[in-house]
């Protein structure tokens, strides 16, 4: 059997990493990452970063994935990017980016997002792209005015590789002018952005297609095969779906990364009056509710950071000393203001401090369970509306942490399982390129067909125990009363 390879990128917020996946043995054959950083705030709560950083790292990953000896270049039949979700890239007419992008983490366009949110009469969450392009258009307008085309991170290394510039229905549902029903742009709510951002946006692809191929430039500028075919890609959530297994209803996904996530897939669109579960279409035309905080293992780093020489490990196995419930400390862990709740400029709180408790140990668990707790808050919230979370598969930075999946167990009250590829939307990636590519030349199998295979659990599975249940579900109470006192809002309207 020739070799047979496709190759997933995924553009995250704190790096870009890369895996090629053997589509005959299923296996992922090499791995590669770079990390970059956050420009430094233009502006309080401002999160950018230069889409040249982007092409940079990828750059890179896609030179170690193809010196890799198990890499076969000529044996790559696809490729396929995932983005971290909402940035705003914008173009000027030579195609040139404009300006950094605002990413999904930055709460400077607050109130163009509260002001959206009051004139479509429905939530225009911060983070989405919509408030972005509000905020350009009246904090820079004389870059808006030069704009001639609005896209996302994926859409614009996809963009860069082939020279077509679209969108597909799972990231553009991130926009905030998007209408998850009928996977179309929503012409009221994209006029109310700002009348000329219709001619900037691109054409829709459908799932499950090849935009292109590699272009001369592309080739020269990723060091990818010219030639080499592009699938759609999608959001960073959609590939992690497809790469942890979540492409048929019932399986439901944690990421513990930079951002922290809960999603599952739904045959239905799922509209959450309040706003706070996302209403995503996925990368295989069905949707993806979904959960999102931004507040997750930056906030363990944090602590971290505080105590110089120690290290996430040794913090981990101390922490796992603590009794749950951290002796009485209960952390908000809103550090950088939070979409869920719809807190943007909120800050952390501690709570409940005695002598003594002003110990890593203490402040490491009190995190984990911060973070925890609200993730638990969202997903009632995502029961509430119908979206079963029975059994958790955990993916992300964090999710070989093995206290962090006890505490998730324990405050989900279900049992979490680890995928042994934690890289999922890279691997989700590889399996778009790998769908797409195989239904152009007719073979009409399902995502699920083509992912099953290659989506393995790893360990035993972390259940639940019913005594810390019962203490977590008061704590989450708690954390619930604690923040409406501070922030005046109750974190989940259940
Ligand atoms: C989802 C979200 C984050 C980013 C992280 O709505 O904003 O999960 O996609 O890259």
């Amino acid at each position: 059997m020739s070799l047979t390879l496709t190759l997933g990128l995924d553009v995250g917020t704190q790096g870009t990493k890369g895996v090629v996946l053997d589509l005959h043995t299923s296996a992922v054959v090499a791995r590669a990452a770079r990390s970059y950083d956050l420009l430094p705030p233009a502006q309080p709560g401002a999160a950018e970063q230069h889409p040249e950083q982007w092409l940079d790292a990828a750059r890179e990953v896609v030179g170690e994935l193809l010196a890799h000896p198990d890499v076969t270049p000529s044996a790559l039949v696809a490729l396929a990017v995932s983005g971290q979700q909402h940035g705003l890239v914008v173009l000027d007419e030579h195609d040139a980016v404009i300006r950094p992008a605002k990413l999904w983490c930055d709460t400077s366009t607050a109130r163009q997002a509260a002001a959206l949110s009051e004139r479509l009469g429905r939530a225009v969450p911060t983070g989405f792209t919509a408030s972005k392009i509000a905020w350009l258009a009246e904090r820079e307008p004389e870059h808006w005015a030069r704009t001639r085309r609005v896209l996302l991170p994926h859409d614009y290394l996809n963009f860069v590789l082939t020279g077509r510039a679209c969108m597909e229905a799972g990231d553009a549902s991130g926009t905030g002018c998007f209408d998850p029903v009928t996977r179309r742009f929503e012409a009221r709510a994209v006029d109310a952005v700002d009348p000329r951002l219709a001619e900037c946006l691109p054409e829709l692809v459908a799932p499950g297609v090849l935009i292109g191929e590699v272009s001369a430039a592309g080739a020269a500028r990723l060091g990818v095969p010219a030639g080499l075919p592009v699938a759609t890609g999608s959001g960073d959530n959609m590939m992690s779906a497809f790469g942890s297994g979540a492409t048929q209803p019932g399986v439901a996904v944690v990421s513990l990364g930079t951002s922290g996530t809960l999603f599952a897939q739904s045959a239905a669109p799922v509209l959450d009056p309040a706003g706070l579960i996302a209403p995503f279409c996925d990368a295989t035309g069905a949707w993806l509710p979904l959960l999102c905080v931004m507040n997750c293992t930056g906030v363990l780093e944090e602590v971290r950071a505080a105590f110089p020489g120690s290290s996430h490990d040794a913090l981990s196995e101390a922490a796992a000393q603590v009794a749950p419930g951290s002796d009485g400390l209960l952390m908000l862990p809103y550090l950088q203001g939070e979409r869920v709740p719809d807190l943007p400029h909120a800050r952390g709180a501690l709570l409940g401090l005695r002598p003594g408790l002003l110990r890593a140990d203490r402040l490491y668990r009190a995190a984990m369970e911060g973070v925890s707790l609200n993730l638990a808050l969202g997903a009632a919230r995502l029961r509430a509306l119908d979206v079963p979370v029975n059994s958790v598969r955990v993916v992300g930075g964090a999710a070989r942490n093995a206290l962090w999946l006890q505490i998730l167990a324990d405050c989900l009250d279900a049992p979490v399982q680890r995928l042994a590829e934690a890289e999922s939307a890279a691997l989700g990636a590889a399996l778009c390129a790998a769908w797409s590519w195989r239904r152009a030349q007719g073979d009409e199998l399902s995502a699920h067909e083509l992912a099953t295979p290659c989506v393995q659990l790893t360990g035993e599975p972390v259940r639940p125990d019913v005594q810390r249940v019962a203490l977590y579900a008061q704590l989450r109470d708690e954390f619930a009363s604690r923040t409406e006192q501070l922030f005046g809002l109750t974190p989940s309207a259940v």
